[in-house]
């Protein structure tokens, strides 16, 4: 629980204050107390202004040091190197639309699919998932009556806060977003299934479903259950399962996900799940290897729209992928190595976030086990000034509002930080500078709410008049 703004304030200036400061701020409570208060974290912040840092905690793309872990990925294939698939496919020439039979195996091992259900696509999970939806508004899914942009209207439920690259999709084809709360479990399913059941123009719902983007939630078993079970009102509704964080556990406790393809099977329901993933953050984000995991009629109908789009993607890289990781194992025992390099990085931002703000509950902030991001709640209207304070102070950070649809965030309070990029160097005055905008902005809200207070009985006496 959040504490009221009075005890906030004296616990700010408990740890932060000494002597006769202290005393007028926590005893008082006054607007001249809060200020000085403020001053004196103004103080500090110019002194970090003066500094002319150029720091970023804004995108989850993983450090320079965690690709170099890939490095040897191109070498093994060479100019001596059989260059065919395990079915002959030559992989320097056309063909294989839905890519080569081993590096499906391989996606569809990580995901537990059948090679049978997978596509291996280009390098971006996103384009598929983007692909998937163009596909969906021009022509349809697997049992639409109509195109979707054939319809007055298409909504996508929409689990905040999440991923602001799915509420782009949506905005760019003018699908109508509703947003469902996240719970500590995953979304909320009672508003998940009322929704879907009532309203047909309701098509589909965006999930990350493992360590999601930002919350680092891993939906549980009942909640996947729930998924595979839905009963749809429109009946071409999709799941869009974004596994983008199916293999990266930052410790050593395997978090496990139930599959929700086999799930929706035992329903005779796997037409309403499209599975996607990556190796963006397991290889490189430039040039890694992304793959959909759907039905029979799902992979028939989408591979038949594919032909009159490319006649392959890029099987040399498919190759390379499968022959530096084997299997399954390999790219888990590759992953380990990646959690070597960034739990540290997690580690030092929780550390600096616990010291600087754990004593005074004006934020809270999840700890998570795996994926890429910490998502920090801030007191209601104070993300963006947050923010903004940050990047005076030379610290780039996702845009307030970004981990919700049309870029509002109701509460204005919600802040993602993905600390892998940075250098542990870098993470330091970052975290800290990021503590102390979250102190001023809090402070400052403090200030507007005392003075309206203190403002009250002048304004009460003025109507009374
Ligand atoms: C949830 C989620 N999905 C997809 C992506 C992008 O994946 P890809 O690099 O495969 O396009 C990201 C990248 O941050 C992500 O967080």
């Amino acid at each position: 629980m959040m504490q009221n703004m009075k005890d906030i304030a004296m616990l700010l200036a408990i740890n932060h204050m000494t002597g006769s400061q202290y005393e007028t701020c926590a005893s008082q409570m006054t607007t001249t107390g809060l200020s000085a208060l403020k001053d004196s974290y103004m103080k500090e912040y110019e002194a970090y202004q003066c500094k002319n840092l150029k720091l970023d905690m804004s995108r989850g793309k993983p450090g320079p040091d965690q690709l170099v872990l890939s490095a040897p990925m191109l070498d093994v294939l060479s100019s001596q190197s059989d260059l065919s698939a395990s079915d002959g496919t030559d992989c320097r020439n056309y063909g294989c639309l839905d890519g080569i039979p081993e590096a499906k195996e391989l996606m569809g091992s990580l995901l537990g699919l059948p090679a049978e259900n997978m596509i291996v696509g280009g390098n971006s999970s996103l384009n598929m998932m983007y692909d998937a939806v163009s596909r969906a508004m021009l022509h349809g899914v697997y049992g639409s009556p109509k195109p979707w942009c054939r319809l007055e209207k298409v909504k996508f439920l929409c689990p905040v806060p999440g991923y602001d690259r799915h509420f782009a999709i949506c905005q760019h084809f003018g699908i109508e977003m509703i947003c469902v709360p996240m719970k500590e479990d995953g979304p909320d399913m009672n508003l998940v299934e009322k929704l879907v059941s009532e309203d047909e123009s309701i098509k589909g719902i965006w999930c990350v479903p493992k360590f999601s983007n930002p919350g680092g939630i891993t939906y549980s078993d009942e909640v996947v259950r729930r998924f595979a079970n839905l009963s749809p009102k429109a009946p071409d509704f999709r799941i869009f399962w974004d596994d983008a964080y199916f293999v990266h556990e930052l410790t050593d406790e395997k978090v496990k996900l139930l599959n929700l393809f086999e799930e929706a099977k035992k329903n005779g329901k796997e037409d309403m799940v499209f599975v996607f993933c990556s190796t963006s953050k397991i290889s490189y984000p430039g040039s890694g290897l992304a793959a959909m995991g759907a039905s029979f009629h799902n992979i028939q109908n989408i591979k038949m729209q594919m032909t009159v789009q490319t006649i392959g993607n890029d099987k040399m890289n498919q190759l390379r992928h499968v022959r530096f990781f084997r299997d399954k194992e390999g790219v888990l025992s590759h992953m380990k190595k990646h959690a070597a390099l960034i739990r540290p990085k997690f580690q030092l931002v929780e550390r600096i976030l616990e010291e600087e703000l754990g004593f005074c509950g004006i934020a809270r902030w999840t700890e998570p086990k795996g994926g890429y991001f910490i998502s920090l709640d801030t007191q209601p209207s104070c993300a963006k000034r947050v923010i903004s304070l940050c990047r005076d102070a030379g610290v780039v950070m996702t845009p307030a509002g970004a981990t919700y649809p049309y870029g509002i965030d109701p509460e204005d309070s919600n802040i993602r930080i993905a600390p892998t990029y940075p250098t542990l160097e870098e993470l330091e005055p970052a975290a800290r500078i990021l503590c102390l905008c979250i102190k001023i902005a809090t402070i400052e809200k403090m200030i507007a709410q005392a003075s309206e207070q203190e403002a009250a009985p002048q304004k009460a006496y003025a109507i009374a008049q």
